[in-house]
């Protein structure tokens, strides 16, 4: 043993040593009340911000490529809700400008209503602020944290504030405004507040600088504002990507989709907590009229049947009704039959909208739509609609594209966790002719469109990538999914009949010359006659067995496809 050695063994025993004594000491301390006395100092509250900044992932933000995309999602899908809300054909910016060094900036321009003066800050640079959120209506938003989240990002890699330019109408003064968030309050800070001349008449805009990488392909930027251009006809989207190329979607239409109302709560959806919260708040008298006015579809018969079904007086006062009460009202709404919720708060696609949408990006032989009655989850009423597109160019030996929809907005990752997928996998897809092996997407020359429209869409979390799986929601998917499907088998089966008889035919047509030669032989007809004979035994053929044409695909047969669209974006395709 060296020298060395054995002063480095001695060095390391001391330190073990010395760490032993002062385990020791922490041991020694380390009584329960201690403990808990310690933790007390460390425990307080955490602010929304705080908690989001840490995990931008669950808002969608958690690398450079995602940030891009969601950034521009959350600014797009805005302006969407905000000129259907208003009523107006959406024309919408969307600029990305590369700054080097991974820097970016994003500008989106919307001509919605504009935004009132005050609201600004709140709406920008509060996370948790918002008007959809409180309000039972299909939306694009729902958590009132999607831009804030995008401001609060851009700020946390670049540190550089927002920039935003609002006007409600023509001869109001456009503000002016550079917003940051203080994480810790979670409340905006306002880094300048001015008057400013803007030509348009009304509209929002916001400029955000954020860390970022752009990236063309399935899941990128450019593939999120196609699909958008697809599930939304009424939308012109004017795109400038970081090459500085210009694209443009053109609306395919100028009708609005239909105006959707919002609704209150239906009681089958009602948990008992919420129930004990709203008895609270509620400034009606009686529990007559807090069931009448709070909820969607209870009559006055209805709230008789169910104070009867609970045993509690209907002209109770809400607020002192207890826990046990509640308790008992919950039990009675689930005994009591009440009429499913309205369904004039959603508006769907449309099968002719929704197949059009799908001409347009695949050049397929065949195609089929369905969208489905409403139904209900939860209490909350929503409606599913699948359409596929089968054949032509598309491969036949990968597994089928999916194209995934909430209230109109492209979902782009988390396939795998998506409920739509889910049901998709659980479909027999060889019922209606494609491969599958258990448990998996089917493998053929097919794109499924899912969409689910609802006023409450059930996301996985808060990024809004994903669809819980809801087995009502489930159910509604696999009949949609069957409907098309079965749509697609009588397809698929026909051109395997078709294609069968071609083959039979071709055999018997092969003994025709043989047939005809022979009976030249046997009773000796002219050249002429054999000739005209052949060709009255193929007549025959085709009358006894009838006239079929080739089920070929014919890529010049859908007027509606647009190659450029299709084409648009489809290079450096990157995985999830
Ligand atoms: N471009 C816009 N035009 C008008 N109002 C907007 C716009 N962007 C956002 N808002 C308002 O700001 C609120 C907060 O937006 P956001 O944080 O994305 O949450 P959410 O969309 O989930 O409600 C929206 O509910 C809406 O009322
Ligand atoms: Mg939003």
């Amino acid at each position: 043993m060296s020298a060395e050695r054995s002063l480095a063994d001695y060095q390391e025993e001391v330190t073990e040593k010395v760490i032993e004594k002062e385990e020791k000491k922490t041991h020694h301390k380390a009584t329960p009340k201690h403990k808990a006395e310690e933790l007390a100092k460390k425990q307080r509250d955490i602010g929304v911000g705080e908690f989001f900044a840490r995990n931008r992932h669950l808002l969608g933000f958690d690398n450079k490529r995602k940030a891009l995309m969601t950034t521009i999602k959350e600014a797009v899908d805005n302006a969407l809700d905000a000129c259907e809300e208003a009523n107006v054909l959406p024309e919408i910016n969307v600029e990305i400008v590369d700054m080097g060094n991974d820097r970016f900036r994003v500008t989106i321009e919307d001509n919605g209503p504009g935004i009132v003066k005050k609201q600004i800050p709140k709406i920008f640079a509060k996370l948790l602020y918002g008007s959809k959120f409180h309000s039972l209506k299909q939306s694009r938003g729902q958590q009132g944290i999607g831009i804030s989240a995008a401001v609060m990002y851009g700020q946390l890699t670049t540190g550089r504030p927002a920039r935003i330019v609002s006007k409600i109408g023509k001869g109001r003064p456009a503000h002016y405004y550079e917003l940051k968030i203080n994480t810790a309050k979670n409340a905006p800070e306002i880094l300048k507040d001015q008057e400013k001349e803007w030509s348009k008449d009304h509209g929002t805009k916001i400029i955000i600088d954020l860390e970022a990488s752009y990236q063309k392909g399935s899941q990128s930027i450019d593939a999120y504002l196609k699909e958008t251009a697809i599930a939304n006809p009424h939308v012109t989207i004017v795109y400038v990507n970081p090459k500085a190329e210009q694209h443009i979607f053109p609306r395919a239409t100028k009708e609005l989709p239909k105006e959707t109302q919002e609704i209150k709560p239906h009681p089958y959806g009602i948990e008992l907590g919420i129930l004990i919260k709203m008895l609270k708040a509620t400034p009606a008298k009686t529990l007559q009229q807090f069931f009448t006015s709070e909820f969607s579809r209870v009559t006055a018969k209805v709230v008789k049947e169910i104070c009867e079904n609970a045993k509690i007086e209907p002209k109770r006062k809400p607020k002192l009704l207890n826990r046990e009460d509640s308790e008992k009202l919950i039990r009675a709404i689930s005994e009591t039959k009440i009429m499913s919720p309205p369904t004039d708060c959603i508006s769907p696609i449309g099968e002719t909208e929704l197949e059009k949408g799908l001409r347009k990006e695949v050049n397929a032989e065949f195609y089929a739509a369905t969208t489905r009655p409403p139904a209900v989850y939860r209490g909350n009423p929503f409606q599913i609609e699948v359409a596929l597109a089968y054949g032509g160019n598309q491969p036949g030996d990968k597994t089928i594209s999916l194209m995934r929809y909430a209230n109109k907005v492209p979902l782009l990752f988390q396939q795998g966790g998506c409920g739509f997928t889910k049901a998709v996998i659980q479909t027999a897809w060889r019922n209606y002719g494609l491969n599958q092996s258990q448990k998996s997407i089917p493998v053929g020359p097919m794109t499924l469109v899912l969409h689910i429209a609802s006023v409450w869409v059930p996301f996985t979390s808060e990024s809004k990538e994903a669809l819980a799986q809801y087995p009502e929601i489930l159910k509604e998917i696999k009949l949609a999914i069957q409907e098309v499907g079965r749509k697609l088998a009588r397809y698929t089966s026909k051109k395997k009949r078709v294609k069968d008889e071609f083959q039979k035919r071709s055999y018997i047509e092969k003994y025709i010359p043989h047939l005809a030669s022979a009976i030249k032989d046997l009773i000796g007809i002219s050249g002429e006659e054999e000739a005209k004979l052949e060709t009255e035994l193929k007549n025959l053929l085709e009358q006894e067995r009838g006239k079929i044409s080739k089920m070929v695909f014919d890529a010049k047969a859908n007027t509606d496809f647009d190659e450029k669209l299709a084409k648009k974006f489809d290079d450096d395709e990157v995985d999830e």
